[in-house]
């Protein structure tokens, strides 16, 4: 299985997969689902789904947590143009700034390799004291590099 170092190589890596990448893979919301269930979450709490792709994960939490932030991340822009909208559109769910705290999904483009990724994710969310309850990283961990 190939590695991705840079926000270039995860492009290289996943671009082919924009616009069917729910279909691509049978088995991918009962992972999230069981992912999900396994983190009892809470109203109030605050969840990262880093890689999130098609945002199955964002889909299945964000009714739990109600106004707590929902916050999906992926190098591949398309995925967050694309195919996470179409799936929390389903839901009933809004990428922000469009909806209501209770619908309101996050959507940031930025990579798991990134030097500083947490404080670059509260800089774009404008929420500098920001803690996850949760994150999520569900089928990218093996395409990381160890260092
Ligand atoms: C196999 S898909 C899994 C999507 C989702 N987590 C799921 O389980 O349904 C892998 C996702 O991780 C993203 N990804 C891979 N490497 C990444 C990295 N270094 N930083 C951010 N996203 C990455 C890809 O763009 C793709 O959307």
């Amino acid at each position: 299985m190939p590695t991705y170092s840079t926000p270039a190589d995860v492009n290289d890596g996943f671009r082919h997969l924009v616009g069917i990448l729910e279909y691509s893979s049978a088995h991918t919301a009962a992972v999230c689902k069981l992912a999900v269930q396994s983190a009892n979450l809470r109203p109030g709490d605050n969840i990262l789904d880093i890689g999130t792709g098609h945002g199955e994960v964002l889909a299945l939490t964000k009714p739990s947590i109600g106004s707590g932030m929902c916050v999906g991340v992926d190098a591949v822009n398309g995925f967050l143009q694309t195919d996470a909208p179409f799936r929390l559109q389903r839901s009933q769910l809004h990428v922000a700034p469009c909806g209501t705290a209770e619908t309101q999904v996050h959507l940031l483009l930025a990579s798991a390799t990134h030097a500083n990724l947490p404080n670059f994710i509260r800089s774009r969310l404008q929420r500098p004291g920001i803690l996850f309850n949760a994150i999520f990283a569900i089928q990218i961990l093996h395409t990381i590099p160890p260092d």
